[in-house]
């Protein structure tokens, strides 16, 4: 048994900061689904439309995306996604329009290192740039910068669960996370590290 108070305030903490982050994230949602969108769109499975996820990695390289999904959501848009046209929503207003843009552009479908250890709950003891439970990133990017083997390391730990090399508290194997989702978290710890230098 660790610190159960300490677990309790972290994990009240991150329920906070979630709960926040949701609010600014409803506003954009909110508006598709008055203006009916979502009888078409779904964030992230295509069903008449193609998934907010899908157009949102379409643009991840387009500086004009803004201007390009606000044409296309105001005039209709066919032939780019499948066969199924869009018809013109000639019904959102113009700060409409950019604010479900620019919302379904944050929607990209392959989530950053940070975003799945929150979403794993890494981080009730993890910090960047503390020890709480668990050490700091920055304390275990830090430990191997000299090692090329360091992302395959920090996989299996994860996997596995690991003790002794930090302290005297052992983090439990995660065995939730997949193959994919820890090679992207472990290359995102690493760069923790350089940070702090
Ligand atoms: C009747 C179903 C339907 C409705 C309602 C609908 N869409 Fe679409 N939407 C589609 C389809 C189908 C496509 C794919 C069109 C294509 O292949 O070019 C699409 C494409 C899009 C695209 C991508 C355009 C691009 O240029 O890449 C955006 C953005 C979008 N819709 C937003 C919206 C918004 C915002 C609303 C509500 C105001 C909305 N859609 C309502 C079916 C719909
Ligand atoms: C219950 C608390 C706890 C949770 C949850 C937790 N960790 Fe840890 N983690 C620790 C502790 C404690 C250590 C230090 C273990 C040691 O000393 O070897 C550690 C060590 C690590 C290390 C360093 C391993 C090494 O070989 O140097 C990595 C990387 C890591 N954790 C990533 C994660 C990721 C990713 C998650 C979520 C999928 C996670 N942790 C969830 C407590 C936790």
């Amino acid at each position: 048994m660790y610190e159960v108070k300490a677990l309790s305030a972290a994990t009240a903490a991150f329920f906070i900061f979630f709960a926040s982050s949701a609010v600014s994230v409803l506003g954009s949602e909110e508006l598709m689904k008055s203006n009916n969108c979502l009888i078409c769109h779904k964030v992230d499975t295509k069903s008449i439309g193609p998934s907010l996820q899908d157009i949102a990695a379409k643009y991840t390289e387009d500086d004009d995306a803004v201007a390009t999904l606000t044409k296309s959501i105001q005039e209709g848009s066919k032939g780019k996604y499948g066969e199924v046209a869009m018809p013109a929503q000639k019904q959102v207003s113009d700060d409409d329009l950019k604010a479900i843009s620019e919302w379904i552009l944050t929607l990209s479908a392959a989530p950053t290192g940070e975003e799945l250890m929150k979403s794993n709950n890494c981080l009730i003891c993890h910090k960047v740039d503390t020890k709480s439970i668990g050490p700091s990133l920055q304390d275990i990017a830090a430990k191997y910068t000299e090692d090329d083997d360091a992302v395959a390391t920090l996989t299996k730990s994860i996997q596995e669960g690991s003790k002794g090399k930090y302290g005297e508290v052992a983090m439990p194997a995660q065995k939730q996370v997949s193959d994919d989702d820890l090679k992207t978290i472990s290359e995102w710890i690493l760069t923790q590290g350089k940070k702090s230098e």
